[in-house]
C-alpha cells in the first residue's frame, strides 16, 4: 500500500468515525421547532417493521399458546397512581392534559425493554407506561376515548434513528447478532455513538424501579409549533442498593416490599425544543441537552403504598395496552419512529388480544382486584 491509499484509507476511517459520532438523519439548516420531516419511502419501511414485528409474534406464539408483548414483555406489575397536574405549568406547556391543574387515576405497568436475559440481574432497559385515565377531549386514535399515556424507558435517546435502521437493528438482533448491526463490514456506516448508548443504556445498575428516572426518549408535540419530551424523575432520591445475590425477579420483589411499606413519587417533567437543528425532532439517537432545555416539572405522580401483586391484577396488567399514539392532538407523538409507532403498537396489540380471545378495552382508573 502506497502512502497515499494509506492516508487516503485513514482519512476515510476518520470521517466514517466522525459520522457515526454525528447526526445521521439529514436535519435540513432551515428546520422549524415542532415541525417534522418525514422521509422519502418511509411508508413502504414502516409496513417493514411492522410485517417484521407480526412475523417475530407467530414464531414466539405460535397460534393455540398465549400470546404475549413483542417488546417489553417482562411486566414487574401494574400498580395504581394518582397523577396531579400541578397549578404553576408555565403558559407555554399548558396542553392537553398539562392545560389546567387537576389530579387524574392511573395505572403504571413497569416492565424489562429486552425479552433476555429472563432475570433481572442482566444488561437490560426497564420501562415505565404510565396511563392517565378519564381524560376529557378529542384523541389521535378513535378507539379509545379517556386514556392519555406516557411511555418511558431508563435512559435519555433511544438507539435507533429511523424505521430503516429499527428493521435492520431488528433483524440483527432476531438473528442474535445485534453487533452485526452496529459494526458492519463497512466502517461508514458503523454506529459507534449509537452502540455506545446501548451498552450505557442496559448496562445501568437498577436497584430499585422506584430509584430509577425515565424518559420518552422521542418527541411529542407541545401545542401549536412547538415539541417537547417527557421524563418522570423520582421527588426525592431513594435509598437503594443492590442486592448481594439478586434473585430473577428481585425488581418485583423489592416494588413489592417498598409498596407494602410506604407509598413513591414522581415528578413528570417535559423538555422543550429551544433548537430545531441541535434538538432534532426526527432524530431521536440526539439527546437534547438539559442544560441548554431543563425538565420543567408539570405534574406530581404519586403512587400510594398499595398491594399489587395478585394474580386477578397481573391478568389485568397483561391485558393492557400502552401506545404513545393514546394521546390529544395537542400531545401528538412526532418523529419517524413515533411515526411507525402508530401503526405497530395497535397492530401488535390486536394481536396478542384477538389470539388470547380477550376484549381490548381501556380503563377507568376504578378497576378493583
Ligand atoms: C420503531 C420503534 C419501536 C417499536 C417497533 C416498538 C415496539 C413496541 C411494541 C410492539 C410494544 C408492545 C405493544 C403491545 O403489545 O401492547 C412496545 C412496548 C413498549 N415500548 Fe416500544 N417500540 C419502539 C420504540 C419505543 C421507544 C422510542 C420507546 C421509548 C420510551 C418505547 C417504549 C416502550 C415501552 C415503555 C413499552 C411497554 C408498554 C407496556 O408496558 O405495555 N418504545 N414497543
Amino acid at each position: 500500500m502506497t502512502r497515499a491509499h494509506r492516508s487516503l484509507a485513514l482519512g476515510s476511517l476518520v470521517v466514517a468515525l466522525a459520522t457515526a459520532c454525528g447526526p445521521r438523519v439529514p436535519i435540513p439548516a432551515s428546520a422549524r421547532l415542532g415541525a417534522e420531516y418525514p422521509f422519502p419511502d418511509e411508508e413502504r419501511r414502516i409496513q417493514e417493521v411492522v410485517d417484521l414485528a407480526k412475523e417475530t409474534m407467530k414464531r414466539d406464539y405460535p397460534a393455540g399458546t398465549p400470546a404475549k408483548r413483542d417488546a417489553h414483555i417482562k411486566a414487574h406489575g401494574c400498580v395504581r397512581a394518582d397523577v396531579t397536574v400541578r397549578d404553576d405549568v408555565p403558559a407555554e406547556l399548558r396542553h392537553g392534559v398539562f392545560a389546567a391543574p387537576g389530579p387524574y387515576r392511573a395505572w403504571i405497568r413497569y416492565s424489562n425493554g429486552l425479552p433476555k436475559p429472563p432475570e433481572d440481574n442482566g444488561d437490560n432497559l426497564r420501562g415505565m407506561a404510565i396511563k392517565l385515565t378519564g381524560v376529557a377531549g378529542p384523541k389521535l386514535m378513535t378507539e379509545e376515548v379517556r386514556t392519555q399515556d406516557f411511555l418511558l424507558v431508563n435512559y435519555p435517546v433511544f438507539i435507533v434513528a429511523d424505521p430503516t435502521d429499527y428493521v435492520e437493528f431488528a433483524r440483527a438482533v432476531s438473528e442474535d447478532s445485534p453487533l452485526g448491526y452496529f459494526l458492519g463490514w463497512n466502517p461508514f456506516d458503523w454506529k459507534i455513538r449509537d452502540l455506545r448508548a446501548l451498552l450505557d443504556a442496559v448496562g445501568q445498575e437498577t436497584p430499585s424501579l422506584l430509584a430509577a428516572s425515565y424518559f420518552s426518549e422521542v418527541p411529542y408535540r407541545m401545542g401549536e409549533g412547538q415539541a417537547a419530551k417527557f421524563a418522570a424523575k423520582p421527588c426525592a432520591s431513594v435509598a437503594a442498593t443492590m442486592p448481594d445475590d439478586p434473585s430473577p425477579s428481585y425488581l418485583r420483589e423489592d416494588l413489592v416490599k417498598r409498596l407494602a411499606a410506604e407509598p413513591a413519587c414522581f415528578e413528570l417533567g417535559v423538555q422543550l425544543q429551544k433548537d430545531a437543528v441541535a434538538m432534532p425532532v426526527e432524530d431521536p439517537t440526539i439527546e437534547w441537552d438539559e442544560e441548554v432545555s431543563p425538565f420543567v416539572p408539570v405534574a406530581t405522580i404519586e403512587i400510594p403504598a398499595q398491594k399489587f401483586d395478585s394474580p386477578a391484577q397481573d391478568a389485568f396488567c397483561e391485558n393492557l395496552s400502552f401506545s404513545p399514539w393514546h394521546a390529544s392532538p395537542e400531545l401528538q407523538p412526532l418523529g419517524a419512529i413515533n411515526r411507525a409507532r402508530r401503526v405497530i403498537y395497535d397492530e401488535i396489540s390486536k394481536v396478542r388480544h384477538g389470539q388470547n380471545a380477550v376484549k381490548r378495552t381501556e380503563p377507568t382508573g376504578f378497576e378493583s382486584f
